[in-house]
């Protein structure tokens, strides 16, 4: 809900992410050989938790064989930096196993400066802005049934395109990521939910090929490529029950529909329209377009 969100260093953010992020930029070191994996909330997180940890584990856990992600939900596989700083201000990630894999939602601008002067590997990935909304939208309905009761939806609009959106403005900080992927293409890797959809095993190529575990057989990719699809994911059970730990939503909030231009099933024409302009407006000129 907007009333629970605030503004910080030019971004909006809860109390807790807050907290976590100032937790983070304290304590937090990169390692040279970390795998960020940066989005904003409802970019395709879940997902490429998953396709991250199979690529990078995939020596270690073929996925031909009893998988972890085939009974642990992606979220508790791979740690939520600001989210685990929050929690415990002294967490530590040095037990992890090399390369460690963590993911974030905070914007490049206030990551914590390590991250930044290291050679650690930055996977940003983004959604169109009308399918990003639309996710959060029956997210926060799913989640707090009682708090969005009555909240219109113009009105959620309007302040998406105000840049009230957790982690936002949404046009703004993808964009620092986008100048940053053009500026230092070994650092940031640039990819989009729509082209990952469209064409899941080129796009899992470019990846591994980033981080710097390209693939020996094309039957690897298409067996990590299957696993990781909405279609796997959201049918396992322990994606389907239960909640997850410490932040206590439930496990199948992360799996909805999963598509591409899911927007027109609530979003009206002129409420599209509304987003369009700001889309327009906010991009025009920086080369960076979506295709839905
Ligand atoms: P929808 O609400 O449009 O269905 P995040 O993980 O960043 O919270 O993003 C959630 C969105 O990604 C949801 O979008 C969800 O359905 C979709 N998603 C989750 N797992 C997916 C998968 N394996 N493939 C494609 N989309 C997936």
């Amino acid at each position: 809900l907007v009333s629970q969100m605030y503004q910080f260093e030019g971004s909006w953010q809860t109390q807790a992410l807050l907290q976590g992020i100032v937790n983070c930029q304290k304590h937090f070191e990169a390692n040279e050989s970390d795998v960020i994996l940066s989005t904003l909330p409802k970019s395709g997180t879940t997902w490429l938790k998953a396709l991250l940890f199979a690529l990078i584990n995939r020596h270690k856990f073929p996925v031909s064989g009893n998988h972890p992600l085939l009974v642990t939900n992606p979220h508790s596989l791979v740690p939520f930096l600001e989210g685990d700083y929050y929690v415990s201000p002294d967490v530590n990630f040095s037990e992890l196993p090399s390369p460690r894999l963590i993911q974030t939602h905070i914007p490049y601008h206030l990551l914590p400066v390590s991250v930044k002067r290291s050679s650690c590997k930055i996977v940003y990935c983004c959604r169109s802005p009308k399918d990003t909304f639309v996710s959060l939208w029956h997210f926060g309905r799913k989640l707090a049934p009682e708090e969005t009761a009555g909240y219109p939806i113009e009105t959620a609009v309007e302040a998406f395109c105000q840049g009230k959106f957790i982690g936002g403005p949404f046009w703004d900080l993808v964009l620092e990521y986008w100048y940053e992927s053009r500026k230092n293409p070994d650092k940031v890797l640039f990819i989009t939910y729509e082209e990952l959809k469209k064409q899941t095993e080129v796009e899992i190529k470019r990846i591994a090929e980033f981080i710097g575990c390209g693939f020996a057989a094309e039957e690897e990719v298409s067996e990590i490529v299957k696993l990781c699809s909405f279609e796997s994911l959201s049918s396992l059970e322990v994606n389907r029950q239960g909640k997850l730990p410490i932040i206590g939503i439930e496990s199948n909030a992360f799996f909805r529909k999963g598509e591409i231009g899911g927007w027109r099933d609530t979003l009206s024409e002129s409420l599209a329209e509304v987003i369009d302009k700001t889309t327009e407006e906010k991009l025009g000129g920086s080369g960076l377009k979506f295709s839905c």
